[in-house]
């Protein structure tokens, strides 16, 4: 090119070569157009590639830029004594019309856990995911191990715990792995937990808030609280609390609460638009199980965002996640019908890999740094239901789950 040549500028052979008869010039303020001195015609985009392009940065040492009685700007280059109409920092043009950043995200439903961590070390981070012998929590679980992290699975039943440990130690010995017991249902065990885990002096850097029950007979657990809300909710809600001022300590630290679409088919309201506790924690006479389980899930969400609102301050963030639909977990176990429609949906549904990706995206994405209070489905940010997104409401679920473990802590201690 003309102009690098006389610029003292090797040119490299590129798509930007103008064809012949074409020459580049710029106007007063930078932007390049192209002039076609056969034709007689000037355009703005690059004849060949159709871009638009400006000069980038200053003149070099040396040149100042004039203008002649025709209005023409040209270029004078005061050490080598010499003026030029072709501005030397053609050599240095960039794109007006940059192409777009390709539209599609980057993960989708496809994606799994392992492609989210993959070319990561976590080394030096501590996670811990509730309910991760099985399922999307061992997927989350395992992930995180075979990429350095310490990790801890919070399971209520050792033995499945400890065979979990196993098979993540059997795809790589040096895993760091432990199994601890963690009981949502029993408020004693959550504090059991938080207390073992807390005299161990560890950070905290990730919590997986995954443990859940599925359409379960009614039945209440020793805080004689419906065993759906409490599992699903109510121990997650004590856990973080306990372990909130070592989530802040390891800041920036990150909570993904594990929640499902179906948190859209429920209200946790009373007709005069109320926390109602009877709708959370039902009589037996009131519980339809997939209602108590929607209802969690929609608890879930709105813990998340409150959480989000109180914790961001001191670097900890909440986001709530949609791991996928009708995936082939334990989750079904406790109804024969569900056991049915589970396994035909089965080929159509996620692997349990798929359905930790979301988990483990809101966990370690570094776009989501300082983020929360949003909800993720197929490692995409998506609006929950209306209801889901009540503050009122999310305020209210928190100063009731404050006073419903007051109450029954209290009694435990006295
Ligand atoms: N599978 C799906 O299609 C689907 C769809 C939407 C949302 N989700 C959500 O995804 C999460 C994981 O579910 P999953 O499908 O992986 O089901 P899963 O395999 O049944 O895993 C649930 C885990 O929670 C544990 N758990 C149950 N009660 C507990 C308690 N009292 N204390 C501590 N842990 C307890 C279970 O332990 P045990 O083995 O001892 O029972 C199990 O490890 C849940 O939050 C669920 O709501 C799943």
């Amino acid at each position: 090119m003309a102009a690098l040549r006389y610029a003292g500028l090797d040119d490299t052979d590129s798509e930007d070569e103008l064809p012949p008869g074409w020459e580049e010039r710029t106007t007063k303020d930078g932007w390049v157009y192209f002039a076609n001195h056969t034709e007689e015609k000037t355009q703005w985009e690059h004849p060949k590639t159709g871009k638009r392009k400006r000069v980038a940065g200053d003149l070099p040492y040396g040149w100042e830029q004039e203008t002649d009685e025709n209005g023409q700007v040209f270029f004078v280059d005061h050490i080598n004594k010499r003026t030029t109409y072709l501005d030397p920092r053609l050599a240095f043009t960039v794109d007006d019309n940059p192409k777009k950043p390709p539209t599609r995200q980057k993960y989708d439903g496809n994606t799994t856990a392992m492609e989210i961590l993959q070319g990561r070390d976590f080394t030096g981070k501590v996670v811990i995911v509730t309910g991760a012998n099985s399922g999307i929590g061992f997927e989350t679980a395992k992930s995180f191990a075979l990429h350095g992290a310490q990790v801890i699975l919070a399971c209520r039943n050792m033995a499945r715990a400890n065979e979990a440990v196993s098979r993540i130690l059997q795809e790589w010995h040096k895993a760091k792995v432990e199994a601890m017991t963690l009981d949502l249902a029993s408020l004693r065990s959550v504090q059991n937990f938080a207390e073992v885990f807390k005299s161990k002096n560890m950070f905290l850097h990730v919590l997986v808030c995954n443990a859940a029950v599925y359409a379960l007979p009614w039945s209440l657990t020793k805080d004689h609280l419906e065993t759906t809300f409490q599992v699903n909710h109510l121990g997650h809600f004590y856990l973080v609390q306990l372990l909130q001022d070592v989530l802040c300590r390891s800041a920036p630290a990150r909570v993904v609460v594990v929640s499902s679409e179906s948190h859209r088919f429920t209200d946790i309201n009373d007709s005069s638009g109320k926390l109602d506790l009877s709708l959370l924690s039902p009589s037996k006479e009131e519980y339809w199980a997939m209602l108590a389980y929607n209802r969690s899930k929609l608890c879930n969400i709105l813990f998340s965002n409150e959480l989000h609102c109180r914790l961001s301050p001191h670097g900890v963030t909440s986001n709530a996640v949609h791991p996928g639909n009708m995936m082939y977990s334990s989750i079904h176990h406790n109804w024969w019908v569900y056991t049915l429609l589970f396994t035909l949906a089965r080929p159509f549904t996620k692997s349990m890999q798929q359905g930790a990706a979301t988990t483990v995206y809101c966990a370690v994405a570094p776009e989501l740094e300082g983020l929360g209070g949003m909800y993720f489905n197929n490692c995409c940010r998506c609006l929950p239901s209306a209801e889901a997104q009540n503050e009122v409401t999310a305020r209210a679920l928190w100063e009731l789950s404050e006073r419903l473990i007051q109450e029954r802590v209290g009694r435990q201690t006295s």
